[in-house]
């Protein structure tokens, strides 16, 4: 099934003589259960397509389609609740409240969706416990170090059973120890739950791992390694 499907995507930044083209017509499927790294050099347009594909932006030109319906049709309220339902986000720029705690950080979509309270605590120190920081639940997030600040994220990501992860850089800060445990959690959800999984990433590792592999350059697909 196509959870995920892109046409023609072009996205311009700015204007007039500062326009940018940074995507320049992209097509991309993506099926359900699957794993696809989006790789590329600095600056190729990664993060702007993750973000299309997120429906956290929209293309200046082109079709985004979810689970078969065309999203430019979709109303702002409705796009949030579709977004808070089937996505999760492990964004860098994502940042977490930092005078809440980590739970509260955690619990927070689940709140969005109307999750009763004491159910969604619960669910938020499973995935606590997931990313070993069920002993930090009670902490502030702004007194949390950077490796686990992430770990916080991709908690917070995990916690309403979303159909995509959207994973920008989820390794990034991380030593190669945690980021080993953060990838064994994302592929165990990938195989047990057929969570699909996007992530952009400069480890090659990590990459290699996945189903796919789309190659940006300068705003444009030009390879895919399987
Ligand atoms: N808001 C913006 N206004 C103007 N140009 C932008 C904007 N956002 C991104 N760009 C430009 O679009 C291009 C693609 O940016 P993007 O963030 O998608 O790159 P990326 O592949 O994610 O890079 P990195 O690996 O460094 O994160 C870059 O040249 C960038 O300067
Ligand atoms: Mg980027």
């Amino acid at each position: 099934m196509e959870v995920l499907t892109v046409k023609n995507i072009v996205r311009t930044y700015g204007r007039g003589a500062a326009t940018f083209n940074a995507l320049k017509g992209v097509d991309l499927t993506i099926k359900q259960g699957e794993s696809v790294a989006i790789v590329g050099k600095s600056g190729s347009g990664k993060s702007t397509l993750m973000h299309i594909l997120a429906l956290l932006d929209q293309p200046t030109n082109g079709e985004v389609t979810l689970l078969g319906q065309a999203t430019q049709t979709i109303n702002k309220k409705a796009l949030n609740q579709l977004r808070n339902q089937t996505f999760g986000f492990v964004f860098q720029q994502f940042f977490l409240n930092p005078k809440d705690t980590v739970l509260e950080n955690v619990l927070l979509p689940l709140k969005i969706a109307g999750v009763p309270t004491k159910k969604r605590k619960k669910m938020a120190l499973t995935v606590l416990r997931a990313v070993e920081l069920e002993n930090k639940a009670d902490n502030l997030a702004n007194d949390l170090s950077g490796g686990q600040k992430q770990r916080v994220c991709i908690a917070r990501a995990l916690v309403n059973n979303p159909e995509i992860i959207f994973a920008d850089e989820p390794t990034g800060n991380l030593d190669s120890t945690t980021s080993e445990k953060v990838e064994q959690l994302l592929f165990q959800l990938n195989q047990t739950k057929k969570m699909t999984l996007i992530i952009v990433t400069h480890d090659p590792e990590l990459a290699a791992r996945c189903d796919r592999q789309i190659q940006i350059k300068d705003g444009l697909i030009v390879k895919e390694a399987v």
